[in-house]
């Protein structure tokens, strides 16, 4: 049987640590894998899902897998986008993007992975605008520190929220708009707003304050909407193509609509997921980039399963507390901190590591002649590349020695083209995964309890 999955472009999936052939009895075999309960019925869902928006048991529309079509079917608003992009990099030196949530974490991975997590730090005109992220905490000591960061004459603000009264969000906004007055200075021309286009607190403020105005569309739920303005605008402020993201979003999507299990990388992904933790309990899903700039990629990714997928109840109603649970490692860093469970604690865990395949220019070569003898011969002459690799494909051998599964996402490199599939890679995988449980992955009522008993503490 096969044991990866590689799309024209370089994207692959390689999976051969997952099956028994490699890992012993714990791991699947092929026709377990084909013939998966509910394989079929969940590409059904799918297929419907696409055409039409419906998900059995939402009664809201679906449409994340159209925020990848946009270059057809928004191409004015993506030019608003870019306009307004455009605007705040000749304007601005920093932006500050409100939110929490889906509201927050994409845009992390946006900045982090295609500007750098660095950014604010590196030096030149070309570093501009400096990109911080608020409304995410109610930690009052960032938001302090942040103030004494900001030239607010300097600064625009985005308040993302597609509900509007999200707390952590609009106490950071109502603290930065009072903050302008505080200084005796004019907030105007300083606030974005993203959130439904529809309803909500925040649509209210911004209409009323005259703020820009873009949106969260109807059948797009937070942790969906990266691809959405949301994200879209921090793209556009940091100068990232949108429409190579995009592009990338588009050619996930199409290859990932296939019926043949071993072609479409996001429904395997699902399938040896769902396989290993209904056969042998794998429950505990371990995402570990070899990349620091795809470190928050990880925690997008621990949100995008955790609040999909942990759910009481299936969609026949009956409690069944579902759901693996997510949890964001990077390498080469966490092979010092979470290997050691990793390898030699619980046998619950699937790790998937991504790899960078080609790191350009910014590659390092040690230098061959260095004061390299004894025990560290063995690093002479290597690039930091070759390092990061050799550590990812040791654990994955290491893991496997005790029949331990991993997996591995390799992207030729790291571009908008390649998030765009990464986001879209996981967001599908992750919808697929939940029709295959058969819970309702488009909502989190388990969030909304602790909203409700905390609106009520604060009277
Ligand atoms: O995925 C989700 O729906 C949540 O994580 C939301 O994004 C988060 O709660 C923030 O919500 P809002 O954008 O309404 O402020």
């Amino acid at each position: 049987m096969p044991n990866q999955a590689t799309l024209p472009d370089g994207f692959r999936l390689d999976y051969i640590n997952v099956l028994a052939e490699k890992i012993g009895p714990r791991g699947l075999t092929g026709p377990e894998l084909a013939g998966l309960p509910g394989l079929d019925a969940a590409m059904d869902a799918m297929e419907k899902m696409r055409l039409t928006g419906d998900v059995r048991w939402h009664d809201e529309k679906v449409y994340f897998p159209r925020l990848a079509y946009q270059e057809e079917n928004n191409a004015a608003q993506l030019a608003r986008i870019e306009a307004w992009g455009a605007g705040v990099r000749a304007r601005f030196d920093a932006v500050v993007s409100l939110g929490i949530g889906g509201s927050y974490l994409g845009n992390q991975v946006l900045a982090d992975a295609l500007l750098s997590p660095l950014w604010n730090c590196l030096p030149g005109a070309e570093h501009k605008p400096k990109i911080y992220f608020s409304g995410n905490n109610t930690d009052p000591q960032s938001v302090r520190d942040l103030e004494k960061i900001l030239d607010l004459e300097r600064t625009m603000f985005v308040v993302i929220s597609k509900s509007g009264p999200t707390t952590a969000t609009m106490a950071a906004f109502l603290h930065f708009y009072r903050l302008y007055a505080a200084r005796g200075l004019d907030p105007a021309g300083h606030f974005t707003a993203v959130t439904d286009p529809e309803r909500g607190i925040l649509l209210q403020i911004a209409r009323q304050g005259g703020f820009p105005l873009f949106e969260v569309p109807p059948g797009i739920g937070g942790r969906w909407s990266v691809l959405s303005d949301l994200g879209l605008l921090l793209a556009a402020a940091g100068g990232i193509s949108i429409h190579d993201l995009l592009a990338g979003a588009r050619a996930m999507d199409q290859a990932c609509q296939g019926r043949v299990l071993w072609n479409n990388p996001a429904y395997l992904y699902a399938a040896l997921c769902v396989g290993l933790y209904r056969k042998s309990g794998i429950h505990e899903s371990v995402l570990m980039p070899y990349s620091d700039r795809l470190r928050s990629l990880a925690l997008w990714y621990v949100q995008l399963l955790a609040e999909s997928l942990g759910k009481e109840k299936n969609r026949r109603g009956e409690v069944v507390h579902e759901g693996r649970t997510p949890i964001a490692a990077v390498g080469t860093s966490d092979m010092h901190a979470q290997t050691q469970q990793h390898r030699e604690g619980k046998k619950n865990k699937l790790v998937t590591t991504v790899a960078v395949a080609d790191f350009g220019a910014d590659d390092i070569a040690l230098a061959a002649d260095g004061p390299w003898s004894g025990e560290l011969k063995f690093v002479a002459g290597k690039r930091f590349s070759t390092l990061l690799d050799a550590a990812r494909r040791a654990n994955e051998e290491a893991l496997a020695a005790d029949g331990r599964p991993s997996c591995c996402l390799t992207i030729p490199r790291l571009s908008p083209f390649t998030l765009g599939q990464l986001f879209m890679f996981f967001e599908l995988a992750t919808a697929f995964e939940g029709e295959l449980l058969d819970v309702d992955a488009f909502d989190q009522p388990g969030v909304e309890h602790y909203k409700k008993i905390m609106k009520t503490m604060l009277g």
